[in-house]
């Protein structure tokens, strides 16, 4: 039947993330052919090992090149076809050398396993090549800022995980394509979130095409093209969309009214173009916050009513849209405006603000109307008011302040932290935190903000914190930031200088913290407050490299990719990780020095000594035999403690075989706790143990077969079940019913220390059971609620408090269930592509919201558009389950109980899903499953349909 059962690893991806391969030959030939074309690589880059060798902006596993990450040092050369021999390569970050040009290898299409192609700000030019179509893993496309010419490539429409698509700001021409028959185009791209193609040259009619309800864009950018024809309608389909940009091109017509269902919009721009028709009505966009018209040809009319009922608008800028009449004193009492800027129309009468106008605005610019008065208003001293051009201005002489254009410039600069700045050598800077160094200095450019105004620096302010704790978090060494200068571009982006600072004590940053900031600000790690929405860098060239090649204290990027993942938690556990493997390996070793079973055997008849009820004591031959000989075509699996194989026991009976490696990570101490542990506890959700074997050198158990592999498999997809919330909400009580008996009923308690997808196996009828006490640790200290211990586990379900306090109890086990949970709703392993689960779930979470705004998270599969009954009330166990203190989190009969109350909530009879009654539950699930193979939930199949990675950047 092919299907996999999936093994009991013991420790696993620890091992995995310390190992240091040697290169594999072709990349290794790669990359020195890189070197040779390149100028300024790292220091680093010496010898014939990149991975063993540790390069700089390298990131191996085993043996293979899976990133390279260079962003921002002044790289020079171009991009050779050599790359591509890199067949195994996930990232790839160059952004920031503007000294990388020429074109792009039309061979990148080889880089099957391509998720980032991250190449913003670099001078490469010529056309995109079609095969970037064949990088069918692709999840950020980042070519913006460079000299890209040519069409844009229609493959891209066959990009199918494409989260972001960013080929903004290079030379690109024709049109925007479509598919059509067999040739692919960007109206494929439905699960794409953004479509930045602004400052390009692009033609032509918008495609009717292009946009279909079916899309779930959040951004399309297509501002400073040439674009002409009307809108299209289709465009009022997208009901995901936030900020839509269609500014300065040339665009005729009349605007959709179905742009008026968009409801979630926040920024639109459709000024500078020929727009016709009456002026649109949008009082459907009750999110709006930043609106501009400006400079179209609208019929004219009165200042539109509708706009006095957007609670949430800070800007408004229409200029020359022959607007006529008053402006209603009502619409300056909006409480969140902060601009209005409304040049060269016809609007006459009374300016009148009011008094209960809001308190943020800063700026009226009515220049070029026909207003003949002013009422000045009280608490209004702050707000600049532009009156030039106005019948007021020309009778009373030009004498107000108002009068006289003189638009200040915001000149917000982040202030120093209440200390002193003493003069610094002539090339450094003082830092906020007044110590002077040389900073690693760009430019943000913000492309569709929320709001306006610039003299309110709380917006910056709160930008500054939200980096420095975003730098914190990923373990940057960054002792603070400045901004300064905000100002808006030609294109209405506002620009804000950067300027980073090293640590204090230290001038300067090396090589590895230069791009390992770039790669923050390059890849969207970093998310800004949602007020300043989507936003590039282009990052200025550092040139005063802290000591000569900082390789020997670096850390590599993989483990500051990872740390934007776990932040410290992460580099703690790498540190440990490394003292844990070598006493590990001391203890593997003493435990062979001496048989643990000796000891045993001879206690036998002792009642001190755990029995062994069930499980018995097997040959080497008999397991020989039911194996034969462990054939290739036995084997089910294997992991870092050997391998699994599959066995017929002369009756006919299926099991298990768990054989280890010589000199596996398992000592026979910690072989004989399992055996003790596994014999001694009976459970439907706990994977029973049949025997065991210790007989020439050999460490085997045998357990019972559990056909439907483990619970990873299951959600990655491997075995073809599919997943639907009820079938989740099962297999989660069966797993918190399995641990709550380890926890509560088994005697002495067991605490399992190693919950995670890959130990939870599934039968027949979708029952969990508990795999793997390899790790686990019985409560035998009476008297005492904790142990103290070695920690053990596996990265990204780990507890953080046991690691920090070695204290093992029963709660970390219930942490780790935590970060099951929310596994088993995202179907992401806890840490992917950099993202640790819980802080991405805890940072997206909105109660307020449908499915607590969980929505782009979720895995398609579970049944997104049918209602998830208890859902609401699942995270907030989970959540629970991962609070940072054990004391906080519930127990885990506490979880079971919840768990049966959102079964119920769900529909099902918690009861009927018995852990006693194994019959009755076959029925039950019988009739609610089908056959675990029928594809029943073939209509909630969104599967390729969604990126894997749902980055928010925004
Ligand atoms: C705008 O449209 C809404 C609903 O579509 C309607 O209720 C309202 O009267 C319209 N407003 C104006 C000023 O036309
Ligand atoms: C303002 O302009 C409108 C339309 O052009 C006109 O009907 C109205 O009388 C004017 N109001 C004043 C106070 O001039
Ligand atoms: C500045 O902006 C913040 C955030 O929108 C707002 O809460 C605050 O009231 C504003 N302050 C002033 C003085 O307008």
């Amino acid at each position: 039947m092919g299907l996999k059962f999936q093994v009991f690893v013991l420790c696993l991806s620890i091992q995995f993330l310390i190992i240091a391969a040697t290169t594999n030959s072709d990349d290794a030939a790669a990359l020195s052919s890189l070197k040779d074309i390149w100028q300024n690589f790292p220091p680093n880059w010496k010898g014939s090992d990149p991975c063993g060798g540790n390069w700089d902006g390298i990131q191996c596993s085993k043996s293979r090149v899976i990133s390279i990450t260079l962003s921002g040092i002044g790289l020079s050369g171009t991009l050779s076809g050599d790359i591509t021999t890199l067949s195994e390569l996930q990232t790839l970050d160059l952004s920031y050398n503007q000294d990388l040009t020429g074109p792009l290898p039309s061979t990148i299409g080889n880089l099957k396993k391509l998720t980032n192609l991250i190449l913003v700000g670099c001078g490469f030019s010529g056309p995109i090549p079609n095969s970037i179509g064949s990088l069918s893993k692709l999840v950020f496309l980042s070519l913006n800022s460079n000299s890209f010419s040519g069409p844009i490539p229609p493959t891209i429409g066959n990009l199918a995980e494409l989260y972001w698509l960013d080929l903004a700001d290079n030379k690109l021409t024709g049109t925007v394509p479509v598919s059509s028959g067999n040739s692919p185009g960007l109206d494929m791209l439905v699960g794409t979130k953004h479509f930045h193609f602004g400052m390009n040259q692009l033609s032509g009619t918008i495609p009717e095409q292009l946009f279909s309800s079916n899309m779930s864009l959040l951004h399309v950018l297509f501002d400073s093209n040439n674009l002409n024809g009307s809108l299209p309608t289709s465009l009022g389909l997208v009901q995901t969309l936030e900020v839509v940009r269609f500014d300065r091109n040339q665009l005729s017509g009349s605007v959709p009214a179905n742009l008026n269902n968009l409801s979630n919009i926040n920024e639109l721009f459709l000024s500078n173009n020929r727009l016709t028709g009456p002026m649109p009505n949008l009082s459907g966009l009750n999110a709006l916050s930043y609106l501009d018209m400006s400079n179209n040809s609208f019929d004219s009319s009165t200042f539109p009513t509708w706009l006095l009922t957007m609670q949430l608008l800070t800007t408004l800028t229409m200029d020359s849209t022959q607007l006529q009449g008053e402006v209603p004193t009502e619409f300056f009492s909006l409480p969140s405006l902060q601009t209005v800027v409304m040049r060269n129309n016809q609007l006459n009468g009374t300016l009148n603000i009011g008094s209960s106008h809001s308190t943020q605005l800063e700026l009226i610019d009515l220049t070029g109307n026909q207003i003949d008065s002013f009422t000045e208003t009280t608490g209004a001293e702050n707000v600049e008011f532009i009156l030039a051009s106005n019948p007021i201005c020309e009778e009373s002489g030009a004498t107000r302040d108002y009068c006289s254009p003189d638009q200040e410039n915001s000149n917000y600069s982040t202030p120093y932290n209440n200390c002193i700045s003493s003069p610094c050598p002539s090339d450094q800077i003082s830092s906020p935190n007044c110590h002077c160094a040389h900073p690693y200095k760009g430019t943000l450019v913000f492309r569709a903000l929320s709001f306006s105004g610039l003299n309110n620096y709380t917006y910056f302010t709160s930008l500054v914190e939200s980096m420095i704790r975003a730098f914190q978090s990923y373990q940057l060494p960054v002792d603070s930031i400045s901004l300064s200068n905000p100002h808006w571009d030609s294109n209405e982006y506002l620009n804000l200088n950067l300027q980073v600072f090293p640590p204090s004590g230290e001038d300067s940053f090396n090589l590895t913290g230069i791009y390992s900031l770039g790669f923050v600000l390059s890849n969207q790690t970093y998310k800004p407050p949602s007020d300043f929405g989507p936003y590039y860098f282009i990052a200025g060239q550092y040139q005063h490299f802290a000591g000569e090649s900082g390789s020997n204290k670096s850390t590599n990027i993989g483990i500051i990719i990872g740390a934007a993942a776990g932040g410290c938690v992460l580099l703690l556990l790498l540190i440990f990780a490394g003292v844990y493997a070598q006493r590990q390996k001391k203890i593997a070793q003493k435990a062979y020095e001496q048989n643990p079973f000796g000891h045993w055997e001879q206690n036998k008849s002792s009642g001190s000594i755990p029995q062994l009820k069930a499980a018995r004591c097997f040959s080497f031959e008999e397991v020989n035999k039911c194996t034969n000989h462990f054939s290739e075509t036995n084997s089910i699996g294997s992991g870092g403690y050997g391998k699994v194989y599959r066995g017929t026991l002369p009756t006919g009976e299926l099991v298990a075989i768990k054989r280890a490696r010589q000199g596996s990570m398992q000592g026979g101490h910690e072989f004989k706790t399992e055996i003790e542990l596994l014999s001694r506890v009976h459970h439907k959700n706990l994977v029973g143990l049949y025997g065991f074997c210790f007989e020439q050198g050999e460490q085997m158990l045998i357990y019972e077969y559990i056909p439907n592999g483990s619970l990873s498999d299951t959600l990655s997809g491997k075995t073809g079940i599919k997943m639907d919330w009820l079938r989740r909400l099962k297999i989660t009580l069966g797993a918190a019913r399995g641990l709550a008996y380890l926890h509560e009923l088994a005697n002495p308690p067991i605490i399992h220390r190693d919950i995670k997808s890959t130990n939870i196996l599934l039968d027949d009828c979708l029952n969990a059971k508990v795999a793997d006490f390899g790790l686990s640790r019985a409560m035998i200290e009476t008297g005492k609620d904790h142990v103290s211990t070695q920690v053990k586990g596996t990265i990204g379900y780990l507890d953080p408090e046991y690691y920090m306090t070695q204290q093992l109890t029963e709660k970390s086990d219930v942490y780790s269930f935590g970060v099951l949970m929310l596994e088993l709703i995202t179907a992401r392993r806890p840490i992917e592509r950099g993202k640790y689960i819980v802080r991405e779930i805890k940072t997206a979470i909105d109660k307020k919201k449908d499915l607590y705004n969980l929505y782009e998270l979720l895995d398609p599969t579970i049944g997104l558009g049918t209602t998830l009954k208890g859902f609401g009330k699942y995270v907030d166990v989970a959540m629970s389950c991962v609070q940072e203190s054990g004391a906080d989190r519930p127990t885990m009969s506490e979880v079971v109980k919840e768990i049966e109350n959102i079964l119920q909530i769900a529909g099902l009879n918690p009861k009927a899903e018995s852990a006693s009654t194994s019959a009755s539950y076959d029925n039950a699930s019988k009739d609610s499953l089908k056959h675990p193979y029928d594809n029943v939930d073939e209509a909630f199949d969104y599967s390729g349909s969604f990126p894997s990675s749902n980055v928010k950047p925004h």
